[in-house]
């Protein structure tokens, strides 16, 4: 009966999902305030990492997006006691009873994140079986740093029929040089080596603000490790770990898409619930752009009262400019004065949102990486598709400027990442509607 429930909410969420569009009228000014959610990409690592203390543990400021019901669904589906509750953005895992970490093709296709169970299976049980992870489809995704760090700590990793099977009969610290500084590599070696034997060290780790939430996380369980935040982290092998009650940063990359898009319509919006210095790379481009950006604590102010000037961005890891605001960005450009050059050094498939921002009238032209946007007065509205998570949000910047109403098809791929989005603009004064 439990199955049976749980079974028709997922197909009346994903019926829903797949089916509606988002309707906006462009040209009204952004005002007020917005409250930013729990950081979808630090959250998607913190929910599978709550296996490896095989206790209970409660998460706390976890956004109400897709990608966390996906993985609340992952955990159940393993036997895991796991509950999600979108009112209090709380959920509580009981991994106490399972004996193993096993995500097949259905679920874990759903979402790229499911590749930290292979991690977090290491860290609790020597051992994993995961289907190759889903994702948005922006460029070719290796995962061939986080099978380095698994190798390089005793497990055998074998691939078969598009599943990853990860297995150790002992897990023993040792130096890791990462190749490139991945997030998803930093993470998964960070979950399997917090219970290996001795001490691990990663190098050339990367140093994004999840690295260190998920560190803290594993930290408050038990975990030793330092550094997180640097390109050297070292993880100091405990026997033991217990359940946690931790809450989850806020969403550097929400804050950022509502400053754009505030900057977008001319607005002002308090940016609410931030962590000011995690938002430094896209404050200074937004301010040279001649948006006005005023730091109060834990929020933002964002005025945009003037033209807005041409930039260059050139996307790095951190605390360089994060590939994940490149498209929301890029929308803004094609109503900025003069000629702005965007280089994508991250993902070579991060530029879909092009053409559909060119049937808004936007003049862009791509060459391999790099994209020229020359700025024009004005987009108009139009029938446009997401065709993923970013280049949606992407599309709603454009479609506040536009004159007119566009329509935004393959919503699914926003609601992803970004929580209630339709609320919170309604909330700022935006006409939008979800048919
Ligand atoms: N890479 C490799 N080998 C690996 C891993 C990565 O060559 O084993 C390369 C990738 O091809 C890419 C670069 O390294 O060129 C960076 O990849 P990284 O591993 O850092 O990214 P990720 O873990 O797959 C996470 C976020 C992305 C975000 C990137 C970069 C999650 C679930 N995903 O991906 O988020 O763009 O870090 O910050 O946390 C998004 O939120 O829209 C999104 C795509």
């Amino acid at each position: 009966m439990v199955i049976a429930n749980r079974l028709y909410v997922s197909i009346e969420r994903t019926g829903n999902i797949k089916m509606s569009k988002l309707l906006i009228e462009g040209g009204y000014k952004l005002k007020g305030k917005v409250n930013i959610g729990g950081f979808k990409n630090a959250a998607v690592a913190i929910i599978p990492a709550a296996i490896i203390a095989g206790d209970k543990c409660i998460i706390e400021n976890l956004p109400n997006i897709d990608d966390v019901h996906a993985l609340e669904n992952i955990l159940q589906q393993m036997g895991t006691d796991a509950k999600f509750d979108p009112d209090k953005k709380t959920m509580f895992i009981d991994s106490s009873k399972i004996e193993s970490c096993h995500a097949n093709y259905d679920v874990a296709k759903e979402l790229r994140a499911s590749y930290y169970l292979l991690g977090a299976g290491l860290g609790r049980f020597k051992k994993a079986k995961v289907a190759f992870p889903g994702g948005c489809d922006i460029g070719s995704r290796p995962i061939d740093q986080h099978i380095k760090g698994f190798e390089a700590l005793g497990a055998k990793v074998k691939i078969n029929h598009g599943i990853i099977e990860v297995e150790a009969e002992e897990l023993i610290g040792t130096e890791i040089y990462l190749d490139v500084a991945s997030v998803g590599a930093t993470i998964n070696i960070m979950m399997a080596a917090v219970r290996a034997k001795g001490k691990t060290i990663i190098e050339n780790a990367a140093k994004e603000p999840h690295i260190v939430d998920v560190a803290n996380f594993l930290n408050s369980m038990g975990a030793d490790i330092k550094g997180a935040g640097t390109d050297v982290i070292r993880i100091y092998g405990v026997e033991k770990m217990k359940g946690s009650t931790y809450s989850v940063i806020p969403d550097q990359i929400e804050a950022g898409t509502y400053m754009v898009m505030t900057a977008a319509t001319g607005g002002d919006v308090i940016i609410d619930n931030v962590i000011p210095k995690h938002l430094e790379p896209i404050t200074a481009k937004l301010k040279e752009m001649g948006v006005k950006i005023k730091e109060y604590g834990e929020s933002l102010r964002v005025v945009a009262d003037s033209p807005l000037k041409k930039v260059n961005i050139k996307t790095l890891v951190y605390p360089g400019f994060p590939t994940d605001l490149q498209q929301p960005i890029a929308a803004l450009l094609t109503i900025a004065k003069g000629t702005s050059i965007v280089t994508e050094t991250i993902y070579e498939g991060r530029f879909k949102h092009v053409d559909e921002l060119k049937r808004m009238g936007a003049k862009i032209k791509v060459d391999g990486r790099i994209a020229v946007i020359e700025g024009v007065e004005g987009l108009s509205g139009a029938k446009v598709k997401a065709t993923d998570l970013r280049a949606g949000a992407a599309l709603v910047v454009a479609a506040l400027i536009a004159d007119g109403t566009t329509e935004i098809s393959n919503v699914h791929y926003i609601d992803r990442g970004y929580e209630i989005i339709e609320e919170k603009l309604l909330g700022l004064g935006a006409k939008i509607k979800r048919e």
